[in-house]
This record gives C-alpha cells, structure tokens and sequence, in this order.
C-alpha cells in the first residue's frame, strides 16, 4: 500500500491503474477505521482492481460546537488497517491540501439535507457533499463505497453524482453492527461504559419495530409509538428522530412496506449517535 499526502502524486500514481482499464474504487472516510469502513474495502475490491481510501477529517463538515478537535485521529493504527485489508492508496491529505485559502465554491445539498440529520447540523451536508466531489474529481473512481449506517449521506452523493453528472457509481454497503446489536461507528469510542450499554436502545428499538412490521404491523404511527417505547425504557437516552420513510426519497412514509427505512438519532451522553434498517427481504439502495 502506498500512502500519498499531495493530490499530483496521487494522480500520477493512478494513471497506471487507469489506463489497466481495470477499474478504481475509492472509499473515503474520516479514518479511526473499523470493520464498518474494512467492509467498504472489501465491497470495492469486488468491483475494481485498484482501491483507494482516503482518510481526512473534514473540518468543513463539522458545526462550530461539534467534535472536530477531539475526533479521533489515529494515522498509523489506520494505515495498518487498510494495509491489512489490501487498500492500494491510502489518500490522507492535510487541510490545506484540500482546501486553499480563499476557497469559493461549496456544493449545496437541495431540500433534502435540511431534515433529519441535517435539521440539527445545519452546513453538515454541504460539507460532505463539497468534499467527496473534490475527492471525486481527484481520484476520478470508476466505483465509490459508501455505509448505509449514514444513508442521508449515501443518498445525497447519489443525487449529486446524478445532477452533476458524475460518471461515477455509487455503492451502498449494509451496516456493521456489534454482536449486541450497536452499529459500529468512530463516535462509539466516545462512549464510557455505561454509555456504550445504553446505545444498545437504538438498533433494540429498530429491530423491534423491524419484528412488529414482519408480524403484519404496516401502520408507521403504530411502529413509531413501539419504537418510541422501547427508546422511553432509556431515559437518558435522548431522541431526536425515529421515524420510518422512503428508502431513497427520506420523506416520511405513512405505510411501511418492505424496502421502507426505519431511522433513528439520538444523544447518548453528549454523543449524537444514528442507526437505521430497511424492513423486510428487499435491499432498494444497495
Ligand atoms: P466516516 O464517518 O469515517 O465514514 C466513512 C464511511 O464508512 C461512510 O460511507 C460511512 O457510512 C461508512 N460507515 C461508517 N460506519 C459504518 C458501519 N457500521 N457499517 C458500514 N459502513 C459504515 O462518512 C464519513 O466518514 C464522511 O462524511 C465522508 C464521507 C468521508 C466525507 O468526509
């Protein structure tokens, strides 16, 4: 594996695998890796011949009060990691690589970033979106990886790979989780003890609305109300939204059907944490 910290060295080196024809994926990420981000490598390295991570800690993406100091940073743990998973680049540039003083353009999210996560990280997504076309236009991937742990994310890159025509394919990974139930996240380091248990309430409230649909229950008002109980029996555990919707639209669906996403954020201590499943046998992101 090669690690490149500069953009022209990075295109240089890919000009090789490029012209092999065989295809590039890149899978970018904020790095404190986990099997969550592994999984990304291995889903990419189905599609093409040469994988790139890319590990940076985007300080746009992060609001004024958020965790961009203390996110945990950890390149030598990292570059072992993705060397272990075969990642051909690791792409870990510094700031101001990317971003150059004077910066003035952004690209900006449409309606659908203002709601669910975005609602309580105004510019979150705006952030994400002008990076990962950066990253994109860098890398210039055949294939890009990304969590359905995130999938507002996953589906506004989608949205802004179609209007901006980008000739890139975007691939949604399903979510790692625990053994006891807790999608794996680089927040989770955040958690103490106690903390780490009480996380459990969101993937429990999930699977039990997930049970309640596959026993014939469709009405979302009626999962909600069980997920809301089951997060209730929590109550340090502060909701900010559970709610069922679209899979690819994310407005809120009245009816669930197989394919209808379950999704969930909530504080546990100070750390925001999300989650999210898809009810019944069909995968309509993937
Ligand atoms: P980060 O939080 O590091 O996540 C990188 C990728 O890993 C994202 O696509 C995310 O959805 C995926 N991921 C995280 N936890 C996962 C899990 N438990 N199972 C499967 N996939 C998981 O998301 C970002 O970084 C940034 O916003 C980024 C896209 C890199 C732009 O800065």
């Amino acid at each position: 594996m090669q690690i490149i910290e500069r953009i022209e060295p990075l295109r240089l080196a890919l000009e090789e695998p490029r012209r092999g024809g065989k295809g590039i994926a890149l899978v970018p990420t904020m790095g404190a890796l986990h099997e969550g981000h592994l999984a990304l490598v291995d889903r990419a390295r189905e599609r093409a011949h040469t994988v790139v991570m890319s590990l940076f800690v985007n300080p746009l993406q992060f609001g004024p009060n958020e965790d961009f100091a203390r996110y945990p940073r950890d390149r030598e743990g990292d570059a072992r990691l993705a060397e272990s998973r075969r990642v051909d680049f690791l792409f870990a540039p510094q700031p101001d690589e990317l971003y150059r003083a004077g910066r003035a353009i952004s690209v900006v999210p449409a309606a659908l970033a203002s709601r669910w996560d975005g609602a309580s990280r105004p510019g979150h997504f705006t952030g994400v979106l002008t990076v990962v076309a950066k990253l994109f236009n860098i890398v210039q991937p055949d294939v890009a990886v990304f969590g359905q742990k995130d999938i507002q994310q996953a589906m506004l890159i989608r949205a802004m790979v179609r209007d901006l025509d980008f000739p890139i394919r975007v691939v949604v990974a399903p979510t790692v989780r625990e053994k006891d139930g807790v999608a794996l996240s680089s927040r989770n380091a955040y958690l103490s003890a106690v903390d780490r248990k009480r996380a459990r309430v969101l993937s429990r409230a999930l699977f039990a609305m997930r049970d309640a649909f596959d026993a014939g229950e469709t009405s979302s008002a009626a999962l909600e109300t069980l997920g809301n109980t089951v997060v209730g029996a929590e109550p340090t555990v502060k909701l900010e939204y559970l709610a069922v919707m679209d899979a690819v639209s994310l407005e809120p669906a009245p009816i669930a059907t197989a394919g209808t996403l379950v999704a969930i954020a909530a504080r546990v201590g100070t750390t925001r944490l999300i989650d999210n499943i898809i009810l019944g046998d069909p995968d309509p992101i993937g």
